[in-house]
């Protein structure tokens, strides 16, 4: 585990370089999801792929600095390589949050430029930062400025009626302008009014080819590409026109596919692990985790799509749900769903 903030005071603006170490690989990516990727479910996905970047749940500064830092920020130490997504717009409170990233020792630091809920917008980050380049590029400057770690943008194709191939090129020029190399793109444009943030996910239609056509205009950054992608094969094509591919929901609800992404990918030549194995290794983690007061379904609900496309799926998923909320329940909920799931 990492160290809480309190036993490991950070020194911002003091010990952090100002260069960006590009080690990590960002071929493949699982997405931050709000509700989702929490640390049981990054826990999870990590016993499936050893090379997948993971990010986090989107956490606000607010959140951070005013409130539990090692609650928001702990994770355990097989997570790498991992990365941090802040929610804001205050470059001095960005740098902050930062410096607490670099002091949790993340790989990297991604801002939120693609959420388009209410509550974000009121906020003022996320997608409605894509109106406001210069202020992006002030917090790219004062994140980066605070922390040798990689900071990155997470942002849309464009938001409301500014969706235009040069509105998107003006953006990222000019965050790139300010030393910003990474650019993860989700290929749908965001209506901040009118739509809500599931529809946002679905109703605007995705544009590939514009993220494509990115990747030729700004050869030298590394062009991630988000949005609907759904099987391996199509992170594979992908990766013909740009620099990675991250997948969101279907790697949350179909998680098995991640087991192929190290020989899909990476060209490891390590064998998958079964899924078999992976909830043995979950069900382990799980037990030291209950013994710490977390509830059992809190950490389950995220491997319910484990068993998806083999005969009996819908006995696993079902046992877990309906059991592992009842008081006292324990590992032993997993073992009864397999075996559910096996007397058909
Ligand atoms: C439940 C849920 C929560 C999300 N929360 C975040 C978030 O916190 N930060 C963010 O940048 N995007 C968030 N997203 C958007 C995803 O990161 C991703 O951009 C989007 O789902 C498109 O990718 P996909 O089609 O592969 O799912 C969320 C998506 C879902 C489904």
């Amino acid at each position: 585990m990492v160290r809480s903030t309190d036993e490991q005071p950070h020194t911002i603006m003091s010990t952090h370089s100002t260069t960006a170490s590009t080690s990590i690989s960002r071929r493949f990516s699982v997405a931050p999801m709000m509700d989702y990727t929490d640390r049981y479910c990054r826990y999870f996905h990590r016993l499936l792929s050893k090379e997948t970047l993971l990010y986090t749940e989107m956490v606000t500064t607010g959140a951070l600095i005013h409130g539990d830092q090692y609650r928001h920020l702990h994770y355990h130490e097989s997570e790498h390589p991992i990365a941090l997504q802040l929610g804001g717009s205050d470059p001095k409170e960005l740098a902050i949050c930062a410096g607490l990233a670099s002091d949790y020792q993340y790989d990297e630091i991604n801002l939120n430029c693609g959420c388009p809920s209410d509550r974000v917008q009121s906020g003022k980050f996320g997608a409605t930062l894509m109106k406001d380049a210069s202020l992006v590029a002030d917090c790219f400057q004062a994140m980066q400025g605070v922390s040798n770690i990689p900071v990155t943008i997470k942002h849309r194709i464009g938001i409301d009626e500014q969706d235009s191939y040069q509105f998107l090129c003006d953006f990222i020029g000019t965050v790139a302008a300010a030393g910003c190399q990474t650019f993860i793109v989700h290929a749908r444009k965001a209506w901040l009014k009118g739509l809500s943030p599931k529809q946002n996910r679905e109703v605007p239609p995705l544009d590939y080819d514009r993220i494509y056509q990115l990747k030729q205009d700004f050869p030298e950054l590394e062009i991630i590409i988000n949005g609907g992608i759904k099987t391996l094969d199509e992170a594979v094509d992908h990766l013909n026109h740009v620099d990675g591919v991250m997948m969101g929901r279907e790697a949350y609800h179909n998680p098995y596919l991640l087991a192929d992404v190290d020989r899909t990918i990476y060209h490891s030549d390590r064998s998958p692990p079964t899924r078999l194995q992976v909830l043995e290794q979950f069900s382990n983690f799980v037990r030291g985790e209950l013994e710490s007061g977390i509830k059992l379904s809190h950490m389950t609900r995220h491997i319910l799509g484990l068993y998806q496309g083999v005969p009996g799926a819908r006995k696993f998923r079902r046992h877990i749900s309906e059991n592992a909320h009842l008081p006292g329940a324990d590992t032993d909920v997993l073992l009864q769903a397999l075996s559910a799931m096996n007397n058909r």
